[in-house]
């Protein structure tokens, strides 16, 4: 029996290279050799309230580039999150057992609720100050207010119910998802656990053996990720001009002082882009230049953009063509759907039987 293969990405606009890097090209590698459900988490977007033109849209984008990227409609099932109203009823009985605190300590909620908090103590301190009564409870300010739904505290449960739904062995995913797997590991061991039963196991992060990826972005600071400005992240749909404009513009620092010295975070982010995107001797001969201190950052951007713009020119085109073809899109997401729901529903079944209904 092939091993069960489950992953996803968010409809949140344009895939890019850390995308590509940390998921999309393992979804492809694995495809021959394991029963893969590669899916569209459009559930998963609602936290981010999209417009539906907008959601539509990004759906068929995201769809459209994991054809263009190599994904096989014929060995895969494609399909958007949604297409298995199952995960969300899995999610209701994940969330029965899953903990405020586990969900409130993990990092990626108290990334996003970071603003939440700051703004909660912000009033909590003006209201102490401006009360006679102190413990006298003011009505929340509507004003500029920063919410935080359910939908985001409870985030990692309904990844969980992603993955569980397919009782998957591993996960092809990049670095900033690992704790979400740890937590689904933990939500399907508890389950055995209350209901005495042996029938969840324990699904993995995926990178054929090695460490998980985390492709930094080019504004020197942490992940490429969509930002305000756009200018962190090259996108599989950006132009030639774009990927020159927004690599030359790439945070560097002065310049190495010292032969051989540690390469600082922007300097090291960098040369990991070069590292992905560019041969090894290209690699080799920056490398060479940094630790001579005769590098010019300049001759390594120029390099560094011609090699992503080779790579990216073909997905782009690609990308284009496939998302002309409506009828193609949708005959590929309803075959997919119609295979991912047999293996949802059987799930679902076999968890309300052990549960009790
Ligand atoms: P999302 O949509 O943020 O990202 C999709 C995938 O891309 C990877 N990724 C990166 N990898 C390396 N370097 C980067 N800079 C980088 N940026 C993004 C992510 O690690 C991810 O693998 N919660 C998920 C989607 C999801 C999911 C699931 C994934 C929902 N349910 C079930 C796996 C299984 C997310 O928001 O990924």
């Amino acid at each position: 029996m092939k091993k069960i293969v489950v992953s996803g990405i968010r409809p949140t606009g344009n895939l890019h290279l850390g995308n590509y890097f940390g998921a999309l090209r393992n979804f492809i590698r694995m495809q021959d050799e394991y029963n893969c459900y590669f899916f569209i988490a459009d559930y998963h977007s609602l936290t981010t309230h999209p417009h539906p033109d907008h959601l539509r849209q990004n759906v068929k984008q995201i769809l459209a580039s994991y054809i263009a990227c190599g994904m096989d409609p014929e060995k895969v099932a494609i399909y958007a999150q949604s297409d298995l109203p199952e995960t969300a009823e899995l999610y209701m009985f994940f969330n029965m057992n899953v903990y405020l605190g586990e969900l409130m300590r993990c990092t990626s909620f108290k990334e996003k609720a970071k603003q939440y908090w700051d703004q909660l103590k912000q009033e909590l301190m003006e209201d102490m100050a401006a009360s006679d009564n102190p413990g006298e409870l003011k009505p929340e300010k509507e004003s500029n207010k920063v919410h935080v739904s359910a939908g985001l505290l409870t985030y990692p449960t309904l990844m969980a119910a992603d993955i569980l739904i397919h009782k998957a062995d591993f996960v092809p995913v990049g670095k900033d998802q690992e704790q979400h797997l740890e937590m689904t590991r933990t939500f399907a061991h508890r389950f055995n656990r209350i209901y005495g039963v042996d029938y969840f196991g324990q699904p993995q992060a995926f990178n054929f053996g090695s460490n998980l990826v985390k492709i930094p972005g080019l504004d020197g600071s942490g992940k490429m990720g969509k930002s305000e400005s756009g200018n962190n992240a090259i996108f599989l749909t950006d132009d030639d001009a774009t990927i020159r404009k927004k690599i030359m513009r790439a945070t560097t620092d002065s310049g190495p002082v010292e032969m051989n010295q540690q390469k600082p975070e922007v300097i090291a982010n960098l040369f990991q882009l070069v590292k992905v995107l560019c041969s090894e001797d290209t690699y080799k001969s920056f490398d060479e230049a940094y630790n001579n201190c005769t590098i010019r950052y300049g001759d390594l951007k120029k390099q560094l953009a011609e090699d992503t713009i080779k790579f990216v020119a073909p997905f782009r085109e690609r990308i284009q063509e496939i998302l002309a073809d409506d009828a193609y899109l949708e005959k590929v997401r309803r075959a997919g759907a119609e295979k991912a729901r047999e293996s949802a529903s059987k799930t679902v079944r076999e968890v309300r039987n052990i549960i009790g209904f």
